[in-house]
């Protein structure tokens, strides 16, 4: 039996420590967090976070070998054989690097207290998304114990989406292991691909060095990003040429060497990782004086604020230049679908914009609504929060759709619309209703890289 220990008990945390246990029956799992609320949820019925497929996980093995704790977190590290470390590492917002770096404050108290606690040689392994070459102030820190104790460190990039977490996890694209090419190095990286090769191929079980694997998902990210960037800044260009986004994404998506996936124009991309890593990339190429490089990177991000930005304006103008003192129905609060994550929300975005322009904004959304209040602060006190859409369109002027929950594409718009005021406006920050048949039911129908349909003269 192998002790696992994951330290952080979040959005990654949970769900691939979950997994992690059902496919290792003989290993015990523990996963520790120093928010105690966030531990008595996983220890519950009303998990902290939702995701689809989560709850049969946690269902098969908690109790068995995968347990929750918020106390004794330095017991639990002695104990432990192979440390996972999924802290947060948010953007910094003070001192050098503001509002670029990663702050690692959270990551370096990890590293100190497993020093603290440990009597024996462990595995720590990077879960966490870090810049590169942190692992090697990590070693640093953990080999300067006074008990002449030697820890390995590991890069284990997370990959899984949220919204399809389990999937991710259940059957990787690939799983990525970076460590030191010394023999304890390799023995470690090899423990590592033993819990992972309970479940997953070992061909789709990539090994690198250290750098490598810090790096990668570092790339991976800004990769993904760029696409989305890329086919946004497409879809302005169709706004005014009456190019359609999703044909030209077709178009281009089939060629094999692009291929079709992630090709979607949206209001924008969030999330909590995608600006926090692109902009952590954007300092680290600073830092290393390749401003050509950060440029390029950056400007990811800028497309990104520049089509949230569009997004609110392109409302504004269509709405004869005002929205003071209207009803607008917001139709999601999450980033994406299948989550109840506010963070980074393009929702929230275009939330903030319409109350800077005074208009009475009522939010909807399947699960996200708590965590939308909590991540809009103070903004939140000039928000309606409603659960049924129907009830937040009632008497608004507009609905703006900003999360492509599917429950949205199914919703009855004839008695929507006859519940608006007139005119009646649709955004679709997703594009995903049926734009034809609402323009044909009476609505002006605003698209992200698509014509407006309007009956109004332009
Ligand atoms: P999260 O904020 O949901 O969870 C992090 C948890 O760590 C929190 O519950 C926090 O209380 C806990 N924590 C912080 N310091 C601690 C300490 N000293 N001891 C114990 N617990 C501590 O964050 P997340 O979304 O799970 O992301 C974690 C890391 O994984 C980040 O680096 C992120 O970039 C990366 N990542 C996230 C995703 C994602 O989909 N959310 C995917 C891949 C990688
Ligand atoms: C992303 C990556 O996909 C994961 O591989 C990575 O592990 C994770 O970040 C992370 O490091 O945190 P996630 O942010 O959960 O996962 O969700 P995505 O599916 O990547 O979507 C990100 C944002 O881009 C969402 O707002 C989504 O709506 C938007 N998006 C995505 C588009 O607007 N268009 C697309 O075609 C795809």
């Amino acid at each position: 039996m192998t002790n696992i220990l994951c330290i952080g008990a979040g959005y990654v945390g949970g769900p691939t420590m979950a997994v992690v246990a059902k496919h290792c029956p003989e290993h015990r799992v523990v996963v520790v967090d120093i928010n105690a609320a966030k531990i008595a949820a996983w220890q519950s019925d009303q998990l902290p976070i939702y995701e689809p497929g989560l709850e049969d996980v946690i269902r098969c093995a908690r109790g068995r070998n995968l347990f929750f704790s918020a106390t004794d977190i330095g017991r639990h590290i002695a104990e432990a054989d192979i440390i996972f470390v999924s802290v947060n590492t948010p953007t910094k917002t003070f001192g050098q690097g503001a509002g670029k770096a990663a702050d690692l404050q959270y990551w370096e108290k990890t590293a100190r207290q497993i020093m603290e606690n440990s009597s024996s040689p462990k595995i720590v392994v990077e879960k966490s998304t870090l810049p590169v070459r942190t692992a090697h102030a990590m070693e640093r820190i953990l080999n300067s114990n006074n008990n002449g104790l030697h820890f390995d460190v590991v890069s284990n990039p997370e990959f899984l989406a949220e919204g399809t977490a389990i999937r991710d996890m259940e059957d990787p694209d690939r799983v990525l292991i970076g460590g030191r090419e010394t023999p304890s190095g390799q023995r470690a990286v090899q423990a590592i691909v033993d819990i992972y090769a309970h479940w997953v191929d070992r061909e789709r079980i990539i090994t690198t060095n250290l750098w490598s694997s810090e790096l990668s998902k570092l790339a991976a990210n800004a990769f993904l990003a760029q696409r989305v960037s890329s086919i946004n800044a497409i879809s302005a260009l169709c706004e005014k040429t009456e190019a359609d986004v999703a044909e030209v994404a077709h178009a281009i998506g089939t060629d094999s060497r692009i291929g079709p996936r992630f090709l979607r124009a949206s209001v924008g991309f969030g999330g909590s990782c995608f600006k926090k890593d692109i902009l952590n990339l954007v300092y680290l190429c600073e830092c290393y004086g390749l401003y050509e490089v950060a440029a390029y990177w950056e400007q990811v991000v800028t497309m990104n604020d520049y089509q949230q930005a569009r997004f609110v304006s392109d409302m504004v103008t269509a709405m004869f230049n005002t929205v003071a003192g209207k009803r607008i129905a917001l139709f999601g609060a999450a980033f994406k679908a299948n989550t109840s994550d506010t963070r980074e929300s393009p929702a929230l975005a275009v939330c903030r914009a319409l109350l800077e322009e005074r208009a009475v904004v009522v939010m909807s959304d399947p699960y996200a609504l708590d965590n939308a209040r909590a991540d809009l602060g103070e903004a939140a006190e000039g928000v309606v929060f409603e659960p049924d859409p129907y009830a937040a369109a009632e008497g608004a002027h507009a609905i703006a759709v900003l999360t492509e929950w599917p429950q949205f594409a199914e919703l009855d718009y004839e008695a929507l619309h006859a519940s608006m005021v007139k005119p009646a406006f649709i955004f679709d920050g997703r594009n995903i209703l049926d734009h034809r048949a609402l323009f044909a039911m009476g609505f002006n129908v605003y698209a992200v890289g698509r014509p407006p349909l309007t009956s109004f003269a332009s």
